[in-house]
């Protein structure tokens, strides 16, 4: 069985997957890290593997850039997979100024202009909280490995060249947002319609406030810590 973008058979993918956008990061946490990677998909580019983490199956897949992108990989990981637990790795711009390159982020919960959540289930709201036990047991895995990071509300937006003025900064401020990232809202949309789990680690990127910015190449290998804690997580 498969779908119009997913060659897997059901049984190919394992409970949890790890999600970045960039397919060819999926591709290198595979490689880099997995015990016997077999890649499950390739339609589209959008590379998928499922292998062994000290022992544990594991599943690695790229999602994407935006909302209806990762709403249409992650529906189809849930109810026709039998995947339990996705956890987007990602990049984000901070809106906050005290927040560094390379500083990880496990953000709570989402807020989005999107009508993503409305259109597939009728919610009405803006905001959207990961699910609660699989972000503690990001923390957990945080605090085994000892690596600081940040939690805290993230915005899910449409546009990437948006102008970040003043009155954006200060609604942002006012929501508790610390960054702007554009796929964790309908992530989280599709678990909660679907009964499943959803969380987000996020590696700023570049600093919407100062203006500080990384290479694509720094972006590639920098991002070692935030999958060092996705991958050691007790899921
Ligand atoms: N905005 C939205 N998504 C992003 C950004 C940003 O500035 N940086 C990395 N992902």
């Amino acid at each position: 069985m498969s779908t119009p973008h997913n060659a897997a058979n059901l049984g190919d993918i394992a409970k949890t997957v790890l999600m970045p956008g960039d397919p060819l990061r999926a591709k290198f946490i595979a490689e880099t890290f997995l015990e016997n990677p077999k890649q499950f998909n390739d339609i589209r580019g959008m590379l998928g593997y499922t292998g062994t983490y000290k022992g544990k199956e594991i599943s690695v897949m790229g999602h994407g850039m935006g909302l209806p992108s990762i709403g249409i990989y992650s529906y189809e990981l849930y109810a026709m997979y039998d995947v339990e637990n996705i956890i987007r790795i990602g990049s984000c711009g901070a809106t906050t100024a005290d927040l560094d390159l390379y500083d990880v982020i496990l953000a709570t919960s989402a807020y989005s202009p999107s009508t993503y959540a409305r259109e597939l289930s009728g919610f009405t709201g803006n905001i959207l909280d990961g699910d609660a036990i699989l972000i503690s047991e990001i923390e957990e895995s945080a605090k085994t490995l000892n690596i600081p990071i940040h939690k805290g509300r993230v915005a899910s937006t449409d546009v990437f060249y948006s102008d970040f003025n003043a009155d954006a900064k200060a609604k942002y401020d006012k929501l508790g947002i610390i960054a702007a990232e554009m796929e964790y809202f309908a992530l989280i949309a599709n678990a909660q319609k679907l009964g499943k789990k959803a969380a987000c680690l996020l590696t700023v990127s570049d600093n919407m406030v100062t203006h500080k910015e990384t290479t694509a190449e720094e972006r590639q290998t920098a991002f070692t810590n935030m999958m060092k804690i996705a991958l050691e997580g007790n899921y």
